[in-house]
């Protein structure tokens, strides 16, 4: 069994990311089993905390440790990732040359109701990734722009309602699965 760990980077209620993690999960190849990674309790990072390592971010760096791979869905916050997301990156990526990223397959997608579908969050992501040491799968990218018509939507169109409906991004995703699942077992 190859086991991933699902990361939306939003907390919101309705949101793109976390919907878009779980259609990533309802296309997952047999074989695998998945697991949403909830980082909420995570504090705000200060290097004076190190010392005493918080024991709700040592168990999200276990889950991240343990997992064969791990699938993140990116919100774009003025053009880079959510502050939220980047605080439990850099949690994580603690204490210097023992954190949880080294060598992790990793893949980013992302969702916005804008054209580009967080491309350039996404290329932050990969950037700290990357320094980070961890295998950042290059393709598919996956950008999920207009996701206001790719879902079902309330009746303001903020809050997504229920699973993904648009066809072609469900078979986008179905690809990249699989080619993720190969990409870790490589
Ligand atoms: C945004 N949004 C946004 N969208 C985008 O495509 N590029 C951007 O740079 C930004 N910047 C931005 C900054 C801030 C502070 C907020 C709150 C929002 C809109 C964003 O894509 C939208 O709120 C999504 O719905 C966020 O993702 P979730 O929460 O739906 O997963």
């Amino acid at each position: 069994m190859t086991h991933i760990l699902l990361i939306s980077g939003s907390a919101r209620e309705g949101s793109f990311n976390t919907a878009t993690i779980k259609a990533f999960e309802s296309v997952l190849p047999s074989g695998t089993t998945a697991e949403h990674l909830d980082f909420s309790a995570v504090p705000l990072y200060n290097q004076d905390r190190e010392a005493n390592y918080p024991e709700e971010v040592k168990a999200v760096r276990e889950k991240i440790r343990a997992a064969d791979g791990v699938a993140i869905s990116t919100p774009e916050y003025n053009r880079s990732i959510p502050g939220y997301l980047k605080n439990m990156i850099d949690w994580t990526s603690r204490p210097y040359g023992d954190g949880a990223w080294a060598g992790k397959p990793v893949f980013i997608m992302g969702a916005s109701g804008g054209a580009i579908g967080t491309a350039l969050a996404q290329y932050d992501l990969k950037k700290a990734m990357l320094y980070l040491d961890a295998r950042v799968m290059g393709q598919p990218e996956t950008y999920v722009g207009g996701a206001g018509s790719k879902f079902p939507m309330d009746e303001k169109q903020q809050r997504v309602t229920g699973p993904l409906t648009d066809e072609d991004t469900k078979a986008h995703l179905t690809k990249a699965a699989a080619a993720f699942v190969a990409f870790i077992t490589a």
